[in-house]
């Protein structure tokens, strides 16, 4: 409610500012759901998912090349990892120009393509925005770190260190100490990620206003949104104090420290509404998802904003690191991502770039295929926006380097062998048996896994009961049943300590979903009533087994290792 009338404000300021097309568009969009609430959002790392121009590398017009394949796969937005001009000293993440593509990914031309093809899809882009530092390459450090009173010098972070040591006591996340001494001008520059990831100083206002028209850039071009990179992190404490000092030793053999003064920050809420307010000014329900990271779901529920005001899509890493496979586990993390203090609409994912992918985090060896069915039905049932990562929809397992110097994360060289870095996750796209996984001609940036004559989009697609095909079939019911699309979630059977169950419920149908999270085949018995009703069986929609095509009975179903039973109550 608050929302609809939140965003009538906006299309009033929208008429004064651009006239009463934009306006009336915006007004109109009030009326209606926003499409990401219904979408399937995929996560492409660009080096990694099709190299058309065949040097090892994928680009945008690999991306391009592949979109028929993403369509009848029935994803409706891309979020691709940054692929603006960059060092690639974080493959991406460290970026020179905020408004332009990177060489070794194509041309601004490419990408205009790769929007109008995928527009004529139906599928929107979702870019990477990457606010809370830039590379040291980017011309704005470059002048800022020139002088002490260059005009951009406060732009980024620059302290004097005390007693020849840096500023304070603060560890990279990557790493060492946060701080960087420039002997050129005598002074420590902070970085949160690497070094060559200097900080931005969102305390300055052309610094955030320059940001916010980087937005506006790719905005006006028509992409969807932007997927918000380590977002909690654009604040510090000016006074910087130390962080407090924890037991032990991190992967990199610093001292533990708790990120007390230089992470999730209250200002970053300011930020948060400032740029959903510029994104708001946009027709077509732009949306924020956000690297939203919390000890909690009150923490990560806070990014939604006090009214809904914030990042639409938080990321639950909570809910994404379960980790194992438990029903009551799944069951508490669902229900309270469902019910959020904030009242936002969930966002569920289980893998990205930068974490083992979860069919090697839940697999057991034996049944990973039905464990990877299962993570699947999860994503695909519940209530929100399901986020996949490339490759999953295969099964498709890390990769991970086996010596040192096979390592292209720094992380990895930094911390061997404790943090071996992330490149296992992120090798390239397995698209059939030939040479490399048909990912290119020329080798691979990263070695493609050994498995890849098996798992791969074209053997899969002729496998009726493949990891791909199930997927297939989860997203067209997710479009199809109503109760999918809109209906409540509510628990079923609270206390089974292995069959996860619950109903999905819209005016007009009510769905049924039954997990076995174990490696035994289990009885469920369901009873209705509680949630006030009376039917008793169900008709199969869906089953990662053959669960025949008779009436289900619900007070007695049996379901095989891990399997995946979805009904259509009577
Ligand atoms: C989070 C990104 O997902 C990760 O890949 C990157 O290294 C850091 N942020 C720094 O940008």
């Amino acid at each position: 409610m608050f929302s609809k009338f939140r965003k009538y404000s906006v299309a009033l300021l929208a008429l004064s500012l651009c006239g009463s097309f934009c306006a009336t568009a915006i007004a109109k969009e009030a009326e209606k759901e926003p499409w990401w609430k219904q979408a399937v959002v995929y996560e492409i790392y660009p080096r990694s998912f099709a190299d058309a121009d065949n040097n090892g590398v994928g680009e945008i017009k690999g991306i391009t090349s592949k979109l028929d394949y993403l369509k009848d796969l029935g994803v409706d937005a891309l979020w691709i990892t940054p692929c603006y001009p960059s060092p690639q000293v974080d493959f991406g993440y460290d970026i020179s120009d905020y408004k332009a593509i990177a060489p070794e990914y194509g041309t601004m031309a490419d990408f205009d393509e790769l929007l109008a093809e995928a527009k004529k899809r139906d599928i929107k882009i979702i870019m990477d925005f990457v606010m809370n530092h830039s590379s040291d390459k980017h011309p704005w450090f470059v002048e800022s770190a020139s002088s002490k009173d260059n005009a951009k010098r406060d732009w980024y972070i620059w302290r004097d260190g005390v007693n020849g040591a840096p500023p304070n006591n603060w560890i990279s996340l990557f790493g060492h100490s946060a701080w960087k001494l420039y002997p050129e001008t005598g002074q420590y520059n902070y970085h949160f990620f690497y070094p060559e990831q200097p900080d931005l100083n969102w305390r300055n206002s052309e610094m955030r206003k320059a940001m916010y028209d980087a937005a506006r850039f790719w905005l006006d071009k028509g992409v969807a949104g932007f997927r918000l990179d380590a977002v909690q992190a654009l604040f510090e404490d000016p006074k910087l104090p130390d962080n407090p000092v924890k037991e032990g030793k991190n992967q990199y053999g610093d001292p533990n420290t708790e990120y007390l003064h230089n992470d999730r920050l209250p200002e970053v809420h300011d930020v948060l509404r400032e740029l959903r307010a510029v994104l708001d000014m946009y027709p077509g329900d732009r949306v924020l998802i956000g690297e939203t990271t919390g000890s909690d779901i009150a923490e990560i529920s806070k990014s939604y904003g006090k009214n809904l005001d914030e990042v639409q899509l938080p990321m639950n890493f909570i809910m994404a690191y379960i980790n194992k496979l438990s029903a009551p586990e799944f069951r508490k993390r669902i229900s309270e991502w469902d019910k959020n203090p904030a009242g936002g609409w969930p966002l569920y994912f289980f893998s990205n770039h930068d974490q083992v992918r979860h069919f090697v985090r839940y697999g057991d060896k034996i049944h990973n295929e039905d464990i990877a069915k299962l993570t699947a039905a999860v994503l695909m049932t519940v209530r929100g926006t399901p986020m996949m990562y490339y490759g999953e929809e295969l099964g498709m397992q890390n990769n991970d380097p086996k010596t040192k110097e096979d390592v292209q994360d720094p992380i990895g060289k930094i911390g061997w062998p404790a943090e071996i870095g992330r490149d296992g996750e992120r090798t390239p796209m397995q698209w059939n048996s030939e040479i490399n996984a048909g990912f290119s001609k020329a080798k691979p940036w990263l070695p493609v896994s050994p498995d890849y004559k098996k798992v791969n989009v074209a053997s899969e697609d002729a496998d009726k009961n493949s990891v791909l095909n199930f997927y297939k079939q989860l997203i067209h019911l997710r479009k199809t049943e109503d109760a999918l699309k809109n209906g409540s979630y509510e628990t079923l059977d609270d206390h089974n300590p292995d069959v996860l169950s619950y109903l999905r419920k819209s005016k007009d149908e009510i769905v049924v979903v039954a997990l076995n999270m174990t490696p035994a085949p289990k009885f469920v018995q369901l009873d209705l009533s509680a949630n006030g009703i009376s039917a008793d069986t169900a008709e199969p929609l869906l089953a990662s087994f053959d669960a025949g095509s008779e009436s289900l009975h619900l007070k007695s179903l049996k379901l095989p290792a891990y399997g995946v039973l979805i009904g259509k109550v009577n």
